[in-house]
Parts: C-alpha cells; structure tokens; sequence
C-alpha cells in the first residue's frame, strides 16, 4: 500500500469512528492541500457533516483528530478555519517510503489482487488498405490500455478484429479476377498502391456496372463457401496489406502482434450459429426482407423501435453478426471479465444494440464487463472566407492521411530538432532518435485528453520542446540521465544511491509527487482513459525540472546532501520510464 493509501485507511478510520460511516465518504475526506504551507492534504469531512449532525464543524474536527492515528506517517494534525484538518507527511516517512522502492522495475505499484482476463479489440484496420490517421487513435489509445492492464496483473488478450470479409472483399476479388483472369502467378506482384488502386476501382464499377455488382456480391459469397480460387486471391490481398500493418505496428512502437489477429473472416463458420441460436430463443423477427433483433430502449428518431440487423435481405451477414460472433468466442473460450472495444465514438449505438443482443441471448453474462471506448475526430483547422474552421484531418488533396506518411514527416522535422540540440548525433543514431520523439509527439497528443475529445493536428505544438509535449518528457527524462553520466553514477544501482533527505521544498514536492504514483492508476482503472498518467508524468517532468533549475545535485556542497539528490533523480527517472512506457512511449538514453 502507498504511503498516501495508508494515509487515507487511517484518516477512513477515524471518520468512520468520530462521525459514522456515512460521513466518510466523497471528495472531502482526503484532499491535497492547495497551499503546501498548510500541509499535503485535508480532510474537509467535518464541514459537510456539520448540519446532519447539528454540530460546529470545527468541534467534529476536533472528533476526527481525537480519533486519527497516524503515528510514524504525519506531523500532528492541525485544525484550521471552520473546520479543516491539515496533514503533513513527516520527512522520515516519506523517504523511507520512496528508497523502499529503489531497484523496484513496478516503482512499489503493487499489482492488483484479483487479476482479470481482459479483452483488449484495439486497431482492428479494414485491410486491403494502408493504415491512415482513422486507424491511429484506435491503436494508440488501445496499446496503452493494453500495456496499463497488463502491467496492474490483469491477463490481457489482445484481439486484432481487423476487417478482412464481406462485401468490400468480394469486390476486390472480382475485380483482381477481371484485371488478371485465372493467372494466380500475377497477382504475386500485386504490391500496397496497386491494391488501393484496384479498391478505388472497384468501388465505383459496383456503383456504375451492375454486371460487376452481380459479380462482387457472387464472390463475397464464394469467399465465405471457401471456394479455392477466390481464397486465393483474397489471401494474397491480406498477405500484402498485414505485412504492411505489421511494419507499421513495429514503427509505431505498439505491442499489437499476429498472433492476436482474430479477424472478421475467422468468425465465419459462427455466423450461421449464432442465427440459429437467436432463433431458438426466439428473439429473431423479420423485417422488410431482413432478420432482425429488437431490444427494449432502442428507437429511432420516429421514436419507432430500432432492430438491430444480423442478416440482410440478400441473405449475407454483417458487422453486428461478426460481432456477436465475437462476443460469444471471448466470453466461451477466452473467458473474458471484461471485454473492452476500441473504435471511433460513431460506433457508440452499434455497440450499444449489439451488447443489449447478446445479454439478452445469454452471450454476454451480467458477469462480464463491457466497455466500448469510444474516441473522438483528428482534425485540421483552415481558413475559409477568412474564418478559422476545424474540419476532419485531410491530405490537402482532400485523401486520408496515412501514418507511414505521418511518420515520415515527423521524423524530418525532429531531425531537425535533434540536429539543433546535438550536432554530434552519428546519422543512424538521430533518425532512430527523431522517430521515438516523432512517436512520443504523436502518442502523447492522442493520450492526454479524455479519448472522447476532438483535437486539432498541430505539428509544431505537438513537437515543442517546452510545454506539455511527449517532447518535452523526453527530454526531461535525458536531462535525469545525464546528471547520471556528468557523476559517473551507476543508474542501474541496485544499492541506494544515499540517503533522501530534503533540505529544500524543490526536494520535499518532488518527492511528494513521486511518492502519489500508485494512486494514479485507481482514476485509470476506473476511465480507461491515460489522461492521468499523462498529467502524472507531465507533473513529475515539471517538479523535476523545478528542483534541477533550484538545487545544485553535483555541485551540492555536502556529500550526503549530493547522493540524497542523485538518489531523487533516479527515482524521478524510473518513474517517468515506467509511466512513458505504459503511454506506448520509448525513453531515448540522450539526444
Ligand atoms: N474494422 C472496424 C473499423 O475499422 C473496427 C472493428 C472494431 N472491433 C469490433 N469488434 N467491431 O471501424
């Protein structure tokens, strides 16, 4: 338990005795303190329990300091204004507390005692297609929930349900089949632009031919028989596009691998099942041609019930199918708690209806946890009849911005930047730096809002050296490790490196802030979201910098007062690596 943890059980206790249960509860329990002068934290509960009680907040203060104990971790508890109990964490405590964590890779973040098996469907591309910015947020967003779950103990399965099947498929096939007959042998060369091409293509004969609309229905269909030749040039078209995704994956830094591809066409054998079923259970109505589930609570804007559609006229299954499919295999086989979906929030009602079905078919038990983390737009602001507008991310000739050529842009701008910083960088050396801060730009970006949030594309804000930036923590993070190099100290040390004490406030709110890392990942556990690991690191960067700007480390004066503040930094440093790591973010040595 962290020292803050500890703090609050005690403070939990003494409420509970001095005021009942009730009163122990909410904001005003255990609060940092806004002005360290006062101390690190309050607890306020005397104030709201005042007027149930029928008493004067500062005598109920009184109660709860008779109650608290708190020996060996705060100074005396002191009553101020109406009714505020002020804590000060006593020096000795907190040391003691952060050098029991030296040489521990998990900075004393114990993991959780009752580990869950998580699903984790996150990136999930439509392949046939390089990856672009719409695939970015997903996978960012979900390699970190990934990496954050795993690393508090939860078991995570990461599921790649990437969009390999149906109608845009039979499309491809048919016009791979017109452009290059029965010779198989060709479609070897096929390589990324010419698919993308011949996707272009087909799109728009299935709008204009109707002979080739046939063709791409009847293929969609032959796909799903498994009928050899169509299969063949399906896999081929797959093989292209996942080695593509998987160079990109490994560019970008995400732990996403083949052996978590669990795409849409791996379901199809289930699709039948899962209709069968439904019917069984008799929840499955026709409607206008197509088989249908209603669920209470879904309407539409008529206000008329909303079906959820698992089968079209046509007789072909759709994305709701696949997914529920999904649901049945996760919960069935991999024995998911909690199942978590990462897609744009526009898919917010799918995933609604379709969680509604399967708990109504039994698929999804009360026991499991469903959550589907829905995010929000990239966008780029432009001038129009000189007003400033946000619209969606665009090439400016109005495409999809892929990530390759994201990346590419990033790290020749942050070669730039690195060559300003350090002209002495052998080239190998600044282009693989400049693309773990083009990744620690990006990543960053995406992470520290909520997912929900729309934000604006902005290089140069992204890239700042100073301001809240995956730039700016990287170089905080370097800064740490050449204070290391300048001492020619071990920062591997397994041992201490001296004793903390703290002879400066700098010092003392750095340690504070370092000490508060386990409770960050209450909040996340919670939302799912990485915005306080963000702010976490972004506040650490910031208290580290303060203190390296305030006191001399290698110049202190007293040798015990140098290895104290050596010691500081490296638990700063093993602090900022572990949350940058849980971001998807990779720590350079220098720059
Ligand atoms: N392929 C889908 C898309 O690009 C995302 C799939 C997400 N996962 C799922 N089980 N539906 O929008």
């Amino acid at each position: 338990m962290s020292l803050h943890q500890e703090i609050r059980r005690r403070v939990e206790a003494a409420v509970v005795a001095a005021l009942g249960p009730e009163h122990a509860q909410g904001e005003s329990l255990l609060q940092p303190s806004r002005d360290p002068r006062f101390g690190d934290f309050q607890c306020n509960a005397a104030l709201p329990a005042a007027k149930a009680l029928g008493s004067k907040p500062r005598d109920l203060a009184l109660k709860i300091v008779e109650k608290l104990d708190l020996a060996g971790l705060c100074a005396a508890p002191e009553i101020a204004g109406p009714g505020f109990v002020n804590l000060r964490i006593e020096d000795r405590a907190l040391a003691s507390a952060l050098m029991a964590t030296h040489g521990d890779p998990r900075c004393g973040v114990a993991p959780r005692s009752a580990p869950q098996r998580v699903v984790v469907d996150y990136s999930s591309p439509n392949l046939a297609k390089d990856l672009h910015v719409g695939t970015f947020r997903t996978t960012v967003i979900g390699d970190s929930i990934a990496r954050t779950l795993e690393f508090l103990g939860h078991t995570v399965l990461r599921q790649n349900h990437y969009g390999d099947w149906g109608t845009n498929f039979g499309t491809l096939v048919a016009v791979l089949k017109r452009e290059f007959g029965p010779d198989l042998a060709a479609l070897e060369r096929l390589d990324l632009p010419q698919i993308e091409a011949l996707y272009t293509q087909g799109s728009s004969l299935r709008k204009d031919d109707p002979a080739f609309a046939r063709d791409a229905a009847e293929e969609a269909l032959k796909l799903q028989q498994g009928e050899p030749s169509s299969r063949a040039a399906w896999r081929r078209l797959m093989d292209v596009t996942l080695a593509n995704c998987a160079e990109i994956y490994q560019r970008l830094d995400v732990t996403m691998k083949p052996e978590h591809d669990r795409p849409e066409s791996s379901y199809n054998a289930d699709l039948s099942v899962v209709l069968d079923d439904l019917q069984r259970l008799g929840l499955l109505t026709t409607s206008e041609g197509a088989k249908v589930v209603f669920v209470d609570g879904f309407v539409n804007r008529e206000g008329e019930p909303l079906p959820a559609i698992v089968q079209k006229a046509d007789g072909g299954y759709n994305y709701t199918t696949t997914d529920l499919a999904a649901m049945r295999h996760r919960v069935r086989n991999l024995r998911a708690d909690r199942i978590v979906i990462v897609t744009d929030r526009g898919q917010s009602l799918h995933f609604e209806m379709m969680a509604a079905v399967a708990r109504k078919a039994g698929w999804l038990p009360e026991s499991t946890v469903f959550t589907h983390v829905g995010y929000g737009v990239i966008q780029r602001e432009i001038e129009e009849d000189g007003k400033k507008k946000k619209v969606r991310f665009k090439t400016r000739a109005g495409g999809t911005v892929k990530i390759r050529e994201l990346l590419a842009e990033g790290v020749e701008r942050c070669e730039k930047i690195a060559l300003e910083k350090n002209a002495e960088l052998a080239p190998s050396e600044r282009t693989e730096i400049a693309l773990r801060l083009t990744v620690a730009g990006l990543k960053y970006t995406d992470l520290k809002q909520r997912p929900d949030t729309d934000y604006v594309f902005d290089w140069d804000q992204m890239l700042a050296v100073q301001g809240d930036t995956g730039v700016y923590l990287l170089y905080a993070y370097v800064r740490i490790r050449s204070v290391f190099e300048k001492a020619g100290a071990d920062a591997a040390s397994k041992v201490l490196l001296g004793e903390l004490r703290f002879t400066h406030p700098a010092e003392r709110e750095l340690a504070l802030h370092l000490a508060k890392c386990e409770d960050v990942f209450s909040e996340y556990e919670r939302e799912l979201a990485a915005t306080p690991l963000c702010r976490y690191a972004y506040d650490l960067a910031t208290l580290f910098n303060r203190f390296y700007h305030d006191c001399p480390i290698l110049k202190a004066e007293e040798e015990g007062v140098r290895a104290a503040r050596l010691e500081l930094s490296y638990l700063a440093a093993e602090r900022l690596r572990l949350v940058l790591g849980l971001l998807g973010i990779r720590t350079v040595e220098r720059m």
